[in-house]
């Protein structure tokens, strides 16, 4: 008997993901700071079969016997977790990796929960500083019963500065400090902030959400050396690969807490296609992570460059703009001099096929997987000046320098 017909609706939804495709894969510069473009390879695993399956190596007495998985049939999913954990093990240059948290939020939580016992004392930095909006009060600490206290992030672009850190975490004695942020410019004086934590055996938790992809080329910082103990993230941001999370340490005795807890508290199964795409991305970040995160950071500095040329206000102009793949507007400066908002500039462009965010954020990743350098960076200021601030329609000239771009580097 022949299949029925599609009906109206998975048409649409056909259609739907056809135009998303096409749109956001070959009509468009993505400058938002928190995506990237995942590699064919990696894309091919996410649609494999792994997609539809469940493994749970664990080694349990069920019903009078030892068995060592719940399911059958898991002969090359449970290969391919440990391999995407070693390669995770292997860019991080880190004893110990798991590559299950299904999120940058829930490797936050998978890293925090099972060493942090209700009541505890954090310290992290405040949405309104550039913080991540998760580890303010109400959201992750009132779900688990933990305080946080701000971490001051009063430097250039809310950077971190030594004397103010340490002197609060002396002050606060935290059982925890929680680095990264969202607005993410300048590496963490970190050895500094981790020797004023361990006085007193607070954990330092380094969420590389935003930078992972730069710490896994060199770039940045190298949190794990500088002395976080623990580095969690997101997949999918500067790192290229596929939404998802991903964490490591050097501690065997925070791990061997760590990872049994995965399993059951937080999530069950970890998403194996997710965990394959990851690993190819892992591996072609070991091949080619140094010259992409490289890459990166100098367009990130020559775009911060070429915009305050042509006027546009930025943050930490007198710093370089920017150590990471972010730059940041001067949303303040952007009102008084130009007379417009960061939403309604970022809705401008993206009617010209330019997208960033609606917040102030301009990110360089995806421009750099396309193969943009830095000597690019004129031309795309340019292309956001005119039509951003003098309402030029640039739509047909972005297009056609996009189509230029068919495949990606670095993958
Ligand atoms: C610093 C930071 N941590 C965690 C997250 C959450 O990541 P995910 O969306 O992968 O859950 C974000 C998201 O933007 C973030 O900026």
């Amino acid at each position: 008997m022949a299949a029925p017909a599609p009906t109206d609706e998975e048409r649409r939804l056909a259609s739907l993901v056809r135009a998303h495709d096409r749109w956001r894969g070959h009509d468009v510069f993505n400058l938002l700071a928190s995506e990237n473009a995942v590699s064919p390879t990696a894309r091919k695993y996410l649609g494999s079969d792994l997609a539809g399956r469940y493994t749970l190596p664990l080694t349990t007495p069920f019903d009078g016997e030892t068995i060592d998985n719940s399911y059958a049939g898991t002969r090359y999913t449970d290969e391919v977790e440990a391999l995407a954990n070693a390669a995770a093990a292997r860019v991080f240059r880190a004893k110990f990796a798991t590559t299950r948290p299904l999120s940058g939020h829930l490797a936050a939580l998978s890293a925090l929960v099972p060493l942090l016992p209700p009541r505890s004392r954090l310290l992290a930095i405040a949405p309104d500083q550039g913080g991540y909006d998760g580890y303010a009060p109400g959201f992750i600490p009132a779900v688990f019963g933990y305080t946080v206290r701000p971490l001051p992030a009063d430097g250039p672009g809310h950077s971190v500065e030594a004397a103010s850190a340490v002197a609060t975490i002396r002050a606060e004695k935290p059982q925890a400090v929680v680095l990264g942020q969202s607005f993410f410019l300048f590496p963490y004086p970190l050895r500094e902030i981790a020797e004023a934590a361990h006085e007193h055996d607070a954990l330092v938790f380094y969420d590389a959400s935003h930078v992972l992809g730069l710490v896994a080329g060199g770039e940045f910082q190298d949190p794990l050396r500088e002395g976080a103990d623990v580095m969690f993230g997101s997949t999918h941001k500067s790192f290229p690969g596929p939404q998802g999370g991903l964490l490591v340490t050097d501690r065997e005795d925070l791990f061997a807490q760590l990872d049994p807890a995965l399993v059951w508290r937080l999530f069950d199964n970890a998403h194996w296609n997710r965990i394959a795409g990851l690993a190819q991305t892992l591996l072609e970040m070991e091949r080619c992570g140094r010259d992409y995160a490289r890459t990166v950071v100098q367009n990130a500095q020559r775009l911060g460059r070429s915009l305050d040329e042509l006027d546009v206000p930025m943050v930490a102009e007198a710093q370089g703009f920017t150590k990471s793949h972010q730059l940041h507007l001067d949303r303040v400066g952007l009102r008084e001099r130009h007379g417009v908002g960061a939403g309604a500039l970022a809705r401008r462009l993206e009617s010209q096929r330019l997208l960033i965010d609606l917040v102030g954020r301009v990110g360089t990743a995806e421009v750099a997987r396309l193969g943009l350098t830095p000597d690019d960076m004129p031309r795309l200021a340019s292309l956001l000046v005119r039509a951003g601030l003098k309402k030029e329609k640039v739509a047909s000239e972005v297009l056609r320098w996009r189509r230029s771009y068919p495949r990606l580097r670095f993958a």
